[in-house]
């Protein structure tokens, strides 16, 4: 090797292992919609491998993330796929294409430069969700698709309709043959907060911020819940041919008076003063909208210069946008508190110095668990920094290290619970602490409450919080049971509380005798027993005796229950004052049985150990996989020694394919397994 070649190599491994980061970035954002990385990084690491490739030119390769955009296809480049795609994948009309990103007056006075000389500019706010193109066949909505990975993207037009916002048909006779309409989805705060807290309640998840929830929301495949959820849309793109207008206002003027619904913030500037006064004035007010932005978008206004300037691989050259910088404080943490939830969880909660950061007070951030605020070293009487990740929930990022050397003693996460004084424990594999006093600590008493009349539970009406915690407080309520024993005389006598809301009460607890058994097992609150884990457990388990002696063996048999799910559910049925629970609740008719799961119609594929891989034609996945059952077979999730065949659709991972290959393991199409089953 000479000299030159060992100087270039680790540049040439970095350039690798960008590409390899931000690949996997991407994925991560648009698929999982679970981002890894600040915008500011990731932009950080693309220019850095935009040098590389240009340094080495010998290494291009048009798969690179440099080359493309981001894709939201359920399969990528990577070979990694999200199941249960439904969507029908269109080619786009137009490429897709993403916008660079510029930070500060400089890097778009750059950017200005290149432009023809007073070239309008147009601003417009950049709306913080997920892109969509609609596409109108006289006047008609026809499409509705999503960036996917910029040629080709996802119909979801049952999920778009559900926007009130965006009209199904134009009713005018002086629209185009076809046009296309490109817009941002969005679920505004309101929306976006009501759904955070529901889903708390129901311990899933939480959307980091409202662009994840529209981009999960918009990829259900149940427009009904879609449209309970509220998306919004902003639209700032009209694209077609002969459509009228010189100028890109004048075209969203015109989508205007079709009846779009094109954002008031838009104005035409003239100079980088102008803009840079633009963003100014739109960073402040920005906090007053109801849906999240990042920051600017400007666009050269006339269209024959746009189509002068045309595009790179990935961006218009007529277009750029400015991001807002990420706001971040520093402040006092004072204390920190504790907060039991209803599974006994503790969770550490930092109280700070109030802080204005992006519109808001922030007095209070998560500071998740014990070794979360070890690997921040932080302690009460440090300057931390605060900062609103993708400009929501508020987070502590770091402390700021003063260097007065007094604070010497480690901190020390309490050891009795804040609310009933039990001693906490933390389990292996863990990194929470927990109230084990499940039938005796307060907030875990009433959180389970909550839970079970939650409205994806009994969904028993008139009974909130408050109420929870009055009845509580008074001694009517100790456990779940005791909802079916309350009376009439009982809850009216309490304050705020008429005849006419105690009978509101009543029969909303009467009605929840007809929840069917899969959501009384959810209401139950057992541990880590979703939603959808419970309809998995209930159709196998069609009646609460079987389920109570069922092992842990058996239960890891169902799909997506695991070890801990079962431990869970076999401890649930060790204890004796939940079977004493369980008799009262079955006394008062609760349903604790359900359908019987259908038995085989036929023993076609009896003995055989199926794995569904790729997407399908004829039918869904769910639908394949309740054919291999109901035809005797069993459908599992990885290819080995012991799988009969797979049940191979389009596009089907390399990763599978190899093993199967490895293996010897037969793939079988759609069309041959459905005669195969006949
Ligand atoms: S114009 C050819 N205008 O930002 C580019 N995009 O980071 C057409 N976005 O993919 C896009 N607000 O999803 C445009 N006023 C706006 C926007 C906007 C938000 C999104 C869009 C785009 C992304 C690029």
């Amino acid at each position: 090797m000479d000299l030159f070649s060992e100087i270039e190599e680790p540049e040439r491994e970095e350039l690798k292992r960008l590409r390899k980061e931000l690949e996997e970035a991407n994925y991560k954002y648009y698929v999982l919609n679970q981002p890894t990385i600040s915008d500011r990084e990731f932009d950080e690491k693309m220019h850095r491998l935009q040098a590389l490739e240009a340094m080495y030119p010998d290494m291009f390769d048009a798969s690179s993330p440099t080359q493309h955009v981001g894709s939201d296809l359920a399969v990528t480049g990577y070979g990694l796929r999200v199941t249960g795609n439904k969507f029908e994948t269109v080619k786009h009309k137009y490429p897709m294409l993403s916008l660079a990103n510029s930070y500060s007056r400089e890097e778009i006075e750059d950017w200005v430069r290149k432009l023809p000389s007073g070239a309008e500019i147009v601003c417009e706010l950049k709306f913080d969700g997920l892109s969509i193109s609609l596409w109108y066949e006289h006047g008609v909505l026809v499409r509705a698709l999503t960036r996917g990975d910029g040629q080709q993207g996802d119909d979801v037009i049952a999920n778009i309709k559900t926007i009130k916002s965006i009209p199904w048909k134009i009713e005018r006779t002086d629209v185009p043959e076809f046009f296309e309409l490109r817009g941002e989805v969005l679920l505004p705060w309101t929306r976006f907060e009501a759904l955070n807290k529901e889903r708390e309640e129901q311990e899933e998840a939480l959307f980091a911020n409202p662009r994840n929830a529209a981009s999960g929301t918009l990829k259900l495949q149940d427009p009904k819940e879609v449209a309970r959820r509220g998306l919004e849309a902003y639209l700032y793109y009209m694209l077609g041919e002969n459509l009228p207008g010189k100028t890109h206002f004048e075209r969203l003027e015109t989508a205007k008076s079709w009846g779009f619904h094109i954002s008031d913030a838009i104005k035409v500037c003239h100079s980088v003063d102008e803009v840079m006064n633009y963003i100014a004035y739109w960073d402040t007010e920005r906090k007053n909208l109801p849906v999240a932005t990042d920051g600017i978008v400007l666009k050269v206004n006339d269209l024959a210069q746009q189509e002068e300037l045309g595009y790179t691989a990935k961006t218009p050259r007529w277009a750029i946008a400015y991001k807002f910088p990420a706001e971040k404080q520093l402040t006092l943490l004072k204390e920190i508190t504790y907060q039991v939830g209803r599974t006994g969880v503790v969770t550490p909660v930092a109280n700070l110095e109030p802080v204005q950061l992006s519109g808001t007070m922030v007095q209070r951030a998560t500071l998740h668990n014990e070794d979360f605020i070890k690997s921040l070293d932080i302690r009460p009487g440090d300057k931390v920094w605060v900062e609103k990740g993708g400009e929501i929930i508020p987070k502590i990022t770091g402390k700021e290290v003063t260097g007065d050397g007094l604070q010497v003693t480690d901190f020390q996460f309490i050891t009795h619970c804040p609310e009933c004084g039990a001693k906490l424990v933390r389990e292996e594999g863990e990194a929470a602490w927990r109230c084990p006093n499940e039938a005796g600590c307060p907030p875990q008493i009433k959180g389970k409450i909550e839970h079970f009349v939650s409205r994806k539970a009994m969904n028993i009406d008139g009974m909130g919080e408050e109420t929870i915690d009055l009845f509580y407080q008074k001694g009517l309520l100790k456990n779940i049971a005791d909802i079916y024993d309350l009376k009439l005389e009982d809850i009216a006598a309490q304050e705020r509380l008429g005849e006419k809301s105690a009978q509101n009460i009543l029969d909303g607890i009467e009605a929840s005798k007809q929840v069917p058994w899969a959501r009384v097992l959810f209401a139950l609150g057992i541990r880590m027993v979703g939603e959808t884990t419970a309809k998995k457990i209930a159709r196998k388990y069609n009646t609460i005796d079987s389920l109570q002696w069922a092992t842990v063996e058996q239960l890891c048999a169902i799909e997506d229950v695991g070890p801990q799910i079962a431990e869970n559910i076999v401890k649930y049925f060790e204890d004796i004052r939940n079977l004493e629970i369980l008799d009262r609740l079955r006394k008062a008719d609760l349903q604790m049985e359900g359908e019987a799961e259908a038995s085989p119609t036929s023993d076609k594929l009896a003995g055989m150990s199926i794995v569904i891989s790729g997407t399908f034609a004829h039918h869904s996945r769910d639908e394949y996989k309740a054919l291999i059952e109901t035809n005797g077979g069993k459908n599992v999730g990885s290819v080995s020694k012991k799988t009969s065949f797979i049940l191979a659709g389009e596009n089907m991972g390399p990763e599978k394919r190899k093993k199967a290959e490895d293996l010897g393991v037969k793939l079988m199409s759609e069309e041959e397994f459905l005669e195969m089953i006949e």
